[in-house]
């Protein structure tokens, strides 16, 4: 349990530790929680009750990392945090700085190529940057391999009048010229509805190794990102159907936090993207967590998946009563394509807050009551 002298690594650093381990990791591997230390680096010394030193947008309670669990339909687990660095100083730039010494320090422990960093970091990184964050890292655990590393960039981060011409030339530098209208001639159809959210790159050298987009939809239906699937041939559409519906209970117009889409490409491939995932933020769209796990559920069990490995990650973050409050199921995504299908459910760690369960419903929602 946390008290107010708990440091947010002592309190990341357990959860995380009882989520690999009930994902099946060696005991004995201290890997994951050793890297997170590194991310956290002296933020993670900082005590709880002493609140947030920099407002990051990783988490709604300004919590700097956010765990995942990745259910492959193959049955094959991993553990991702999704973390920002903080400077000792935080602001925009010296996060920045902090988050490269990070890498230099990964890259030289585990041997991870930053090629595709190097080739973008120049104008996804400028000295000033502009928006919600500019450098964000998934670490992607599974039990017995290398940990691999991922980096989110900001395509606002120069203004958001110049996201679309950062995404085309950093498919561009990546030697992916054709990707970037084959994400968007689905996606970006609705103006300012449709907004570039990441473009994230995977730091390592398999042939699987990906380059992600990520696009919101704001006040989207089902057909909005049913459509948005289309630039992948094949998928399952109804499956998709299914996934905003009972995920989102009533709702009919995500008008909460939006929907996102993102599109996966692979060097092999620059031309069409391999896959295509929905993320739905459920957090918006519940009266609190006890009503998100059962909708979770079901559709894990409508997939074939046991919903057992759901309610043991969920315990290994938090035990509070899950009515008592909103947003340790943050999101949950479906991913769809050749390069692997499978649920993936985001989990807040509520280091510094817990979200009230919600009585009013969204503007522009039939209901998030049900
Ligand atoms: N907290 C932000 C949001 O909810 C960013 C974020 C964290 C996010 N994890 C995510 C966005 C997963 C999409 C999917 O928007």
């Amino acid at each position: 349990m946390k008290n107010e002298t708990t440091t947010l690594f002592d309190h990341t650093s357990r959860q995380l530790r009882a989520l690999c381990a009930e994902a099946g990791f060696p005991p004995n591997d201290d890997t994951p929680v050793d890297m997170l230390s590194e991310l956290l680096d002296a933020a993670g010394h900082r005590r709880l009750g002493d609140g947030p030193a920099w407002p990051s947008d990783v988490a709604d309670d300004a919590t700097p990392v956010e765990f995942s669990v990745a259910l492959d339909d193959t049955g094959d687990r991993a553990v991702r945090v999704l973390g920002e660095t903080l400077a000792e100083r935080p602001g925009l730039s010296s996060n920045v700085e902090q988050a490269q010494r990070f890498l230099r320090r990964m890259s030289e422990r585990f041997g991870i190529p930053t090629d595709r960093f190097d080739a973008v970091s120049d104008l996804f990184l400028p000295e000033q940057p502009r928006g919600h964050f500019a450098f964000w890292y998934s670490m992607i655990f599974r039990p017995g391999a290398t940990p691999k590393l991922k980096i989110y960039f900001n395509p606002a981060v120069r203004g958001e009048g110049r996201a679309a011409e950062l995404v085309a030339e950093g498919f561009r530098r990546l030697g992916m010229e054709d990707a970037y209208a084959a994400a968007t001639e689905h996606s970006v159809l609705r103006g300012d509805a449709d907004r570039f959210t990441f473009f994230a790159v995977d730091l390592d050298d398999s042939p699987l190794s990906r380059v992600k987009l990520y696009i919101s939809h704001h006040d989207a239906t089902a057909d909005t990102v049913v459509r948005a699937s289309e630039a992948v041939d094949g998928l399952d559409r109804d499956g998709i159907r299914e996934f905003c519906g009972l995920l989102g209970g009533d709702t009919t117009v995500f008008a909460g936090r939006p929907l996102v889409s993102s599109y996966s490409f692979v060097e092999g491939d620059p031309k069409r993207p391999g896959n295509y995932s929905i993320y739905l933020p459920i957090r918006d769209y519940v009266s609190d967590d006890a009503r998100a796990r059962a909708r979770v559920a079901e559709f894990l069990h409508r997939r074939g998946i046991d919903a057992s490995g759901l309610d043991r990650a969920i315990r290994a973050i938090s035990d509070r009563p899950l009515d008592a409050g909103r947003g340790l199921l943050a999101h949950v995504s479906l991913r769809l394509g050749q390069f692997g299908t499978g649920t993936t459910i985001y989990l807040s760690s509520e280091g510094y807050d817990v979200l009230p369960p919600r009585v009013d419903a969204v503007a522009g929602c039939a209901s998030v009551g049900s």
